[in-house]
């Protein structure tokens, strides 16, 4: 299963719900990345300054990465794709890795929400430090601030977080996205995903169309 859609628009909250619901790993693009950047690997150091600009990470730099975690035992079964592909590109660069392990892609979701809602989505989460559980200042608010409610670790807001770098993540997104978006859609695989709601709701909807679609 992959999950498409801006900047924002909940593809990690529902993934993780989604992980549990079906249990296969999440994968995170953003988060390998992430975690790159923090143990400052080559691989951090060399996607940091695209993902402060709120760049694509070039192929060349990220499809490794993703096609080593891809072949790690707990993914053999299927696993929940969040933020790749997002080209063309990767689009095929996927297909050619799944065909290797055998499987196949059975689900693209793709979320729609309005550009404004994306922004003030953005702009207050929070995201512990040590598991990595996700916070809305107003939408999901921890039980005390700045504090994560399952390990009590730090709430950070990401780098890529600021209002320029949201905007400039929004206009790749809907420059370089598009394309792969309306590939999957020709080939019957994209199923929109109504975005706004509460978290059960979208989860609801997801189950909805998947079943739908089995
Ligand atoms: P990445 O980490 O993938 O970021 P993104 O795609 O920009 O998506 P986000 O993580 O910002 O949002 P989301 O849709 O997961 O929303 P979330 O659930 O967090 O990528 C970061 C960077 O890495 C990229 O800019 C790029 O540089 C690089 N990169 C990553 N993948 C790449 C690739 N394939 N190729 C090249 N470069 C790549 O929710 C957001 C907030 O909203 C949270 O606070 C949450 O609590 C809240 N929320 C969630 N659901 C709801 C709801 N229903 N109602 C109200 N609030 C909600």
């Amino acid at each position: 299963m992959i999950l498409m859609g801006p900047p924002g628009a909940g593809k990690g909250t529902q993934a993780k719900l989604l992980e549990q619901r079906f249990q296969v790993p999440h994968v995170s693009s953003g988060d390998l990345l992430r975690a790159a950047v923090k143990r400052k690997t080559p691989l951090g150091k060399q996607a940091k300054r695209f993902m402060d600009r709120g760049e694509l990470v070039p192929d060349e730099i990220l499809l490794g990465a993703i096609e080593e975690r891809l072949h790690q035992d707990d993914c053999a079964n299927g696993v929940i794709l969040d933020g790749f592909p997002r080209t063309l590109a990767q689009g095929t660069a996927l297909k050619s890795m799944l065909a290797k392990m055998g499987l196949r892609i059975d689900h693209v979701l793709s979320f729609n929400v309005p550009r404004e809602d994306l922004v003030k989505r953005m702009s207050g989460r929070r995201t512990c430090r040590d598991c990595g559980a996700m916070y809305h200042i107003i939408f999901d608010p921890p039980l005390n601030p700045g504090m994560c409610n399952k390990c009590n670790g730090e709430l950070y807001q990401r780098d890529d977080d600021q209002e320029d770098t949201i905007l400039a993540r929004l206009d790749v997104h809907e420059r370089q996205t598009a394309p792969l978006l309306a590939a999957y859609r020709e080939c019957g695989l994209l199923r929109e995903v109504d975005g706004i709601g509460s978290q059960d709701q979208v989860l609801n909807r997801i189950l909805n169309l998947v079943q739908a679609h089995e």
